[in-house]
């Protein structure tokens, strides 16, 4: 029922899925998401990885269960070779190659320790050759050694539709009543008196469509009093629709801390929730942990919503409340409006 009231099919954008270390050279993995089965591997050589439909084009047995020789993913029934474009390299008893047989396979990108494929939603098989419309954004601090890799936390599986966070930044009401407590940073756990005042701000970049920001400002209230010295910053930009999503925390006098925390949609009504985060290294790891974690309590406290509520299209508003429309709008250009086909599944959104 709560499927029902939320957009269809899967939006197209760069999903995480896996982290780089996650995958060692010459492993393959069988990841389940996006209503595909899919497999992911890594060159013997450790250099390049490969996305592809799990399903083998001869008779169809499950290639994660088979083996990476060289460049290439060997079936584990008759051992055809599958090569990183899709396309039957080697049929160990036959000359002749299928020429015209094509896996699905996906364009991938490796960056900032995570591997990230660009899905197109629309029923069309998806294909590595296909040029994404856009790139995950450089980090140059991270690209030049100032920032450095400082841990990352795999996150749970929340059931809950990937619209909804993109949905809760704009949704400038609600963090008085969810976020105004404080949090003993990785818990649940509320410390007294203590109470976070936020400011928000939305808006889409002016010149890259897919690109979103969010920021947020906040500052703490100790025993009734505002502390001037607590106020800190984040830019918390959308690649996307919400599948990768980076957090730069600002800590005045002492440095930055990007975040990345990704959705990969393992069905329409579940998303594997992760974050891997870098900084600058002279913060120390104690600090970094505690921001990070303080972030990661406050992200847990609107799952209980998010696990219930439905989506509505034509929401009753009132003042105070944030320009959701202005960001469903935003959101509509990552369903691109594919021609209605009778036989296929449809993914036309269901946006005001
Ligand atoms: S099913 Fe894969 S080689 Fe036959
Ligand atoms: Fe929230």
């Amino acid at each position: 029922m709560r499927e029902a009231t939320y957009p269809r099919g899967f939006p197209d954008s760069w999903y995480r899925l896996a982290a780089s270390s996650d995958l060692a050279a010459g492993q393959v993995k069988y990841v389940e998401c996006l209503g595909k089965q899919i497999v992911v591997f890594r060159s013997e050589d450790g250099k390049s990885v490969t996305a592809m439909s799990a399903f083998c084009p001869h008779l169809g047995a499950n290639l994660a269960g088979g083996c990476v020789k060289g460049e290439r993913l060997e079936c584990p029934f008759h051992r055809w070779q599958l090569c990183s474009d899709g396309r039957v390299g080697k049929i160990p008893y036959s000359e002749k190659l299928p020429t015209r047989a094509r896996q699905e396979t996906w364009p991938i990108r490796e960056r900032y320790g995570q591997i990230f494929i660009y899905h197109r939603g629309g029923g069309e098989l998806n294909d590595c050759e296909q040029a994404p419309p856009y790139e995950i954004p450089d980090i140059p601090e991270v690209d030049d050694g100032r920032w450095v890799y400082r841990g990352r936390h795999d996150g749970k599986t929340v059931r809950m539709h990937l619209i909804e966070f993109a949905e809760n930044s704009v949704d400038f009401a609600h963090f008085a009543p969810i976020h105004s407590e404080m949090f003993v940073p990785w818990t649940g756990i509320k410390v007294p008196g203590i109470k976070v005042e936020h400011e928000a701000d939305w808006e889409p970049d002016a010149e890259q469509p897919h690109l979103a920001y969010f920021k947020n400002k906040a500052v703490l209230h100790v025993l009734g009093r505002l502390v001037e010295r607590t106020r800190a910053s984040a830019l918390i930009t959308f690649v996307g629709p919400g599948s990768v999503v980076t957090f730069r925390f600002k800590i005045p006098d002492v440095g930055e801390i990007i975040m990345f925390q990704t959705h990969l949609p393992i069905s329409a009504m579940e998303q594997k929730v992760d974050f891997l985060w870098y900084a600058d290294k002279t913060i120390p790891r104690l600090l970094v942990s505690y921001v990070v974690g303080n972030w990661v309590s406050q992200w847990a406290a609107d799952i209980d919503i998010w696990e219930n509520k439905v989506y509505l299209d034509k929401p009753t508003l009132a003042a105070g409340d944030g320009p959701i429309h202005r960001m469903r709008r935003w959101y509509k250009q990552f369903y691109p409006t594919v021609e209605p086909d009778e036989t296929a599944p449809t993914r036309l959104a269901v946006l005001v």
